[in-house]
């Protein structure tokens, strides 16, 4: 569905993205994942025809984006990083308007609102929203024309947990009807969940490209995390379990029955992330 080759794009003098390749099938959730900076919302914007000055070649739906014309937006689906919204319009007047622009059937603004828990809201001037649910207006305005192809920059930021939950489960709905999504953030738990294929990112580059799992499971380190009682008080000791038939203290605490808990503590996405890259995600 999507092919990047060889993509270059410079805001200034030098390079900034450099000799980006990635491709996307059909079907699939595909994340950009990095600190703050490092070039996500670029490359989206490349993506999805707004900075057309690129080298290389960028083909989204067999169309080669430098080159698109206005019926290229009938087929993908933006969420920008920040809502871009009429605050002077209800959410439903803000959605309608939206929709007259494209030629497509749409899905009905109160199925739209009711997905993102705001249709008791549709009637209240996006000024007096929240950050939050302008967030969620602004993803289902995303959404309004059926897209094949949808683009959500950081789409769970700044929402609080019971929302991000709600904007995942639909994103897996999406993927589920064969949507096919670029998504980008710097959380490392919405990476892990939501995507099949995940890049990191870091000063325009993308410094490796693989599954989430197969990124977590390059790197060794699952430690084994347990807790017994000593003189009352609980204590915590780890291990690598790599290393666990060597450690004396576990073996007598098993023989003595006296362990309270016992847990493995994988890598995260994050720890990967900082081995490969060098940096945080923050
Ligand atoms: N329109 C612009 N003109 C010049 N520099 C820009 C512009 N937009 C973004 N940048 C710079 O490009 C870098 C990457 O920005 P961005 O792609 O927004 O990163 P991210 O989304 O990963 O936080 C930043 O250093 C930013 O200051
Ligand atoms: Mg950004």
């Amino acid at each position: 569905m999507i092919q990047v080759k060889n993509v270059s794009f410079s805001y200034g003098a030098k390079p900034f993205i450099e000799h980006i390749n990635f491709n996307v099938d059909k079907g699939e959730i595909f994340g950009f994942l990095g600190p703050s900076g490092a070039g996500k919302s670029t490359l989206q914007k490349i993506l999805t025809g707004l900075l057309p000055t690129y080298l290389g070649n960028v083909i989204v739906n067999s169309i080669e984006v430098k080159k698109h014309d206005n019926s290229y937006y009938e087929n993908i689906g933006v969420d920008f990083e920040f809502p871009s919204l009429y605050e002077r319009l209800t959410a439903v007047e803000n959605l309608r308007f939206f929709g007259s622009l494209y030629s497509k059937p749409l899905i009905s603004v109160d199925e739209l609102l009711n997905m993102v828990g705001l249709l008791q809201d549709g009637d209240k001037k996006v000024s007096e929203f929240s950050k939050g649910m302008k967030s969620r207006l602004n993803f289902i305005k995303a959404l309004i024309h059926r897209p094949d192809v949808i683009f959500l920059d950081e789409p769970t930021s700044g929402l609080d947990p019971s929302n991000a939950r709600r904007m995942k489960d639909i994103i897996l709905d999406l993927k589920s009807q064969g949507k096919t999504i670029i998504i980008t953030t710097h959380n490392m738990h919405d990476a892990s969940e939501l995507c099949d294929k995940v890049a990191f990112i870091i000063d325009g580059k993308i410094k490796a490209l693989d599954s989430p799992r197969k990124l977590m499971m390059s790197k060794k380190g699952t430690r084994i995390v347990y807790n017994y009682m000593e003189n009352g008080i609980l204590q915590e000791r780890e291990t690598l379990s790599s290393e666990t038939c060597k450690d004396d203290m576990i073996k007598k605490l098993l023989d003595e029955n006296r362990i309270v808990s016992i847990h493995s503590k994988e890598p995260t996405l994050e720890d990967v992330f900082i081995e490969l890259t060098g940096r945080n995600l923050q």
